[in-house]
């Protein structure tokens, strides 16, 4: 049977475990929107995650939604992440990085020349957003034209260079949680015409020729990408019929071979059956249909995550918050140690303080 702490290799990339650290946005970037020297620390000592995924990056100015996260389009920002794939491959971790943009989940404010966020629609959502003043309304979206896709698709190209050069060993495309690319996915948002509107194939178009473009660039073999089929996550209700919608995903992405595949199952955050969905979705029958490694992700448990992995439901299980409050994580699952208590009132901007200050066990030990 199938350990949850076996070795396994993900693509070309080997890892020691299959306990995988979750894309987790801390809000902490420094200046010129880059991690700095409490990001080294804080992914250095979780380096013994199977993988870490870093925290959602934008690929562009545009691409941001929040206060202090992230980017990877400037050679500072390549610089100052390669300290933090430095660190951690000096603890024998393995890392990639999650490229993200935010769509029309934005504020004018955090744009570039204070441009409405871009989307597949101009519709707004009724979602808020975090900026300098707090929490307010996202900004109205423009629609991008289709003319502008090429060159959102060769900004996550350059984005996922920018990565290999900054020492990650892949990518991670977010299609998830109802930032861009699932504002083109679902019919709950897209409402455009054309060859990136309308049908299932030409909503999954758009992710089709990015995840393309990236393996092309980097190789398929260190490209992976994050799905949520039932999150209403950012105020998003789901598209009409999510199992054909997320099947013809995957049907456009197997013959790419990419590396793996990161399910969100349900609510992210949230119930992973949620109550309000009339139809239960059915993971197991896109992975199927999927040749590279699976991993699961949402509220598992150390049993549920050891149960799933023995029955091969997944070959790899994602833990967020866990994995914020237990550097060891890795350690604790396989004692089956407590863990410790979650600072929910810290995740988000701020220093060290529920960020760099967890305690290990060891140094728990009295
Ligand atoms: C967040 O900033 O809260 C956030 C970012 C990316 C996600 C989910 C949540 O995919």
């Amino acid at each position: 049977m199938t350990s949850l702490f076996d070795p396994i290799t993900v693509g070309n990339i080997s890892l020691s475990n299959r306990i995988v650290m979750a894309p987790l946005t801390r809000n902490r970037a420094i200046e010129g929107l880059l991690p700095g020297p409490l990001s080294v620390e804080y992914y250095r000592q979780r380096a013994s995650a199977g993988l870490i995924i870093a925290e959602a990056t934008q690929i562009s100015a545009m691409g941001q939604g929040y206060i202090d996260t992230p980017g990877i389009h400037t050679q500072a920002q390549v610089t100052a992440w390669r300290k933090v794939t430095d660190a951690v491959h000096a603890e024998g971790g393995r890392m990639v990085l999650q490229l993200w943009h935010v769509g029309r989940i934005s504020h004018s404010s955090l744009l570039p020349g204070g441009a409405a966020p871009v989307s597949s629609t101009s519709r707004r959502p009724n979602a808020k957003t975090f900026t300098r003043d707090g929490f307010v309304d996202v900004s109205a979206p423009r629609a991008l034209r289709d003319d502008e896709l090429p060159g959102l698709i060769d900004d996550y190209r350059q984005a996922a260079r920018h990565a290999i050069d900054a020492g990650f060993d892949g990518v991670e495309i977010h299609a998830a949680n109802n930032y861009l690319l699932e504002q083109f996915l679902r019919d709950s948002v897209n409402d455009r015409s054309g060859p990136y509107g309308g049908s299932i194939a030409n909503r999954a178009r758009l992710l089709a020729e990015i995840m393309q473009s990236v393996s092309t660039e980097i190789g398929a073999n260190r490209t992976g990408v994050r799905l949520s089929p039932m999150t209403t996550f950012n105020d998003t209700p789901r598209d009409s019929n999510p199992q054909a919608l997320y099947t013809e995903v995957i049907e456009q992405l197997t013959p790419l071979g990419i590396a793996y595949l990161h399910m969100i199952e349900g609510e992210t955050g949230g119930a992973r059956e949620p109550e309000d969905a009339t139809v239960p979705f059915d993971y197991a029958a896109l992975r199927k249909r999927f040749s590279g490694a699976w991993i699961a992700n949402n509220g598992y448990t150390r049993d549920g995550a050891i149960e799933a992995v023995a029955s091969g439901k997944a070959d790899l299980i994602a833990f967020g918050r866990p994995f914020i409050s237990n550097p060891d994580l890795v350690r604790r699952l396989r004692e089956n140690a407590p863990l410790n208590d979650l600072q929910a009132d810290k995740l988000y901007g701020g220093g060290a303080e529920g960020y760099t200050d967890y305690p290990t066990l060891d140094a728990q030990k009295p």
